[in-house]
């Protein structure tokens, strides 16, 4: 497993990350420590979650897992979101109330008295720098929160948050997988008359970069939009059988591989992977250890279905 320096305090944490937003499917706070024992076996020490997850389920059962388990909890570097309201419908609240309520539900439902980082979700048209910075500077004062990022942001988004706080936020949570690469394609195309000229991000990936911000990529196995699995998908048999020649060639699943090409990104990149299965937690954690060629990884862009000027 390999690990990068994050946050304020340059801890080490895994590149491969624990996403739990699927855990209710679990149901027992039993079910959820194995899968956190597999983790830790495999390497793996971030935990990812929302307080959204389930209307908040899945941070309950989490907490449960640490109420069964005490010493598990410090065993982690654990991240949580908020600024998704669901009720009494979808929208989105960066309010300082908002974001200071919304950490201190989510520390109670996860029996835990600090969260090592929490993100922002999904950007709020109403985003106020100021109250952010206020909320943040209390969290932070008082011990309950230790880092900040945001997720989905773009980087323009970025620029307007980062100058109106005074912490360095620490990544930026983005959808990316072999199935989609939007950071990637514009970047190949630039400058011709064609729909894939077209950026789509604000060129996140290269804001990362140059400001040494991280970036998790989620949904790593899947198409579109919460579409379903690459993997075994007839749709994709291309790229189900250019997966499986390199994972027989470097003794890993194809589900590694997968993973893999994300990693294989330059800058400070983690993959947030989602099962619930223990069995494939310790397969996709070793996508830390496999470094794509040039060639393996341009191959693989192209048999999912990607096409290069
Ligand atoms: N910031 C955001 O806006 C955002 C949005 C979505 C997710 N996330 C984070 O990212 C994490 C991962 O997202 P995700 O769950 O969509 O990621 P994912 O790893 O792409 O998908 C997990 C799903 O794919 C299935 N799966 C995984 N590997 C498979 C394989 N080899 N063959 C067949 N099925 C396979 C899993 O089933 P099994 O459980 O049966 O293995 C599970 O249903 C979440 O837990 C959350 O922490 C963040």
């Amino acid at each position: 497993m390999k690990f990068i320096e994050f946050g304020s305090e340059n801890r080490r944490v895994s590149d491969v990350v624990l996403g739990l937003m699927r855990i209710p499917q679990l149901e027992t706070p039993q079910k959820v420590s194995e899968l956190l024992h597999t983790a830790l076996e495999s390497g793996i020490n971030m935990l990812d979650i929302a307080d959204c997850y389930s209307k908040g389920r899945a941070e309950e059962l989490l907490g449960e897992t640490f109420a069964l388990e005490p010493q598990l909890r410090d065993k982690f570097f654990l991240q949580s979101k908020c600024g998704i309201v669901k009720d009494p419908f979808y929208f989105f609240d960066f309010s300082k109330e908002h974001i200071i309520k919304a950490a201190e539900d989510s520390l109670r439902r996860l029996k835990t008295d600090h969260l090592d980082c929490l993100l922002l979700h999904r950007p709020d048209a109403l985003m106020e720098p100021e109250e952010i910075c206020e909320a943040f500077s209390l969290l932070k004062e008082q011990g309950k929160v230790l880092d900040f990022g945001v997720s989905n942001f773009n980087p323009a988004q970025m620029k307007l948050l980062q100058r109106g706080i005074d912490v360095k936020l620490a990544c930026n949570q983005v959808q990316m997988s072999v199935c989609h690469t939007v950071m990637i394609d514009s970047g190949f195309n630039v400058n011709m008359d064609n729909d894939a000229s077209v950026m789509h991000d604000g060129g996140i990936l290269e804001h990362c970069s140059l400001q040494g911000t991280v970036v998790q990529a989620w949904s790593v196995m899947q198409h579109g939009f919460f579409k379903g699995v690459f993997i075994g998908d007839p749709h994709y048999l291309r790229l189900n059988s250019v997966l499986d020649r390199i994972a027989a060639e470097q003794g890993v699943t194809s589900t590694a591989v997968a993973i893999a090409w994300v990693l294989r990104v330059p800058g400070r990149m983690q993959a947030v992977i989602g099962t619930t299965r223990p069995e494939r937690v310790k397969n996709s954690a070793r996508a830390s250890d496999v470094r794509l060629s040039r060639q393996q990884w341009y191959e693989i862009y192209l048999a999912a279905g990607n096409e290069l000027p």
